[in-house]
């Protein structure tokens, strides 16, 4: 099937996720949509998330036939997947959530650190999650306010140094807020990358913490898992279709340039490939 497969965030963090996603489906097109007008998600109430998700899934449906969706976002995925996939039963969707159970097969001292942003931490949906885990290791959960804008914002030149000191300054608050981290009995030896603008910070919390804690994300599961359900829905792009080249189209709702420095910066992509929608994906 030559359709694309759509890739949804509030903003830039998906790009995470469609990095793996190239990397697992190369022969795939893809379009993504970054719904930067109205980022970050994570403080804002989740009605109003799930109302930009829905109208972001109808956009793509809509305009560009898509296969099947990928909701790169894990506030989005709480806040909507499950209405979202009861309004588009035929339609593959592939939702984040914080790499919990993953992280419980990688620590030794079972003490395990989640970021997520608020609305994340926040939603009956983590409850389930955390409550399915949180016998077999000590989860120490952390909203991170402001993060994700700050990682949006130093993607501005105009902001980008005030923007990059902010984010230093707000990892250092909330690595300390969740306690030791080291490999000694009792230290957090693992920490959840729980939302997908998190994973472009990770050098910084390398350098925080040091290079024996594990950090966990998890692009790369949900594009296998994206693959093996194309796969089972028999939606891959066949295998011998030259006549279609595998494209990278990125749409977002707030500010073209800071998409297309961001797409450069971070997937290497020209600033072509990126476009601007109107903020309230109006399809008339
Ligand atoms: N990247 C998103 C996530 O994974 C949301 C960040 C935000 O918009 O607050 O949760």
């Amino acid at each position: 099937m030559n359709a694309p497969i759509g890739v949804f965030d509030s903003g830039i963090g998906g790009l995470s996720v469609l990095q793996a996603l190239h990397k697992e489906l190369p022969k795939e097109r893809f379009v993504y949509m970054a719904d930067n007008a109205h980022a970050p998600y994570g403080e804002k109430s989740e009605a109003f998330v799930s109302q930009r998700t829905h109208a972001a899934a109808a956009y793509l449906l809509q305009r560009h036939q898509i296969k099947a969706l990928v909701v790169a976002c894990n506030t989005a995925t709480a806040a909507a997947i499950h209405e979202l996939r009861l309004q588009h039963p035929a339609l593959p969707i592939v939702g984040l959530e914080p790499a919990l159970k993953p992280a419980l097969a990688l620590s030794h001292t079972r003490h395990i650190g989640v970021m997520a942003t608020r609305g994340t931490v926040g939603s009956d949906k983590f409850a389930r999650l955390l409550a399915s885990v949180n016998k077999a290791a000590h989860f120490e959960v952390q909203a991170c306010n402001g993060l994700a804008l700050a990682i949006e914002q130093s993607t501005l030149t105009a902001h980008a140094v005030a923007a990059q000191e902010e984010i230093a300054h707000l990892l250092k608050t909330y690595t300390h807020a969740m306690g030791r981290f080291g490999t000694t009995p009792g230290a957090i030896d693992t920490l959840v990358l729980g939302c997908t603008h998190y994973v472009f910070v990770e050098p910084v919390l390398r350098q925080l913490l040091g290079p024996q804690v594990q950090l966990v994300s998890t692009g790369e599961p949900v594009a296998r898992q994206t693959h093996r359900l194309l796969a089972a829905a028999e939606r891959l792009m066949p295998p011998m279709n030259d006549a279609v080249t595998p494209t990278m189209h990125l749409l977002t709702t707030g500010n073209l340039q800071s998409l297309q420095a961001a797409a450069q910066r971070w997937l290497g992509l020209p600033p072509e490939v990126c476009e601007a929608v109107p903020a309230d994906l109006t399809l008339a």
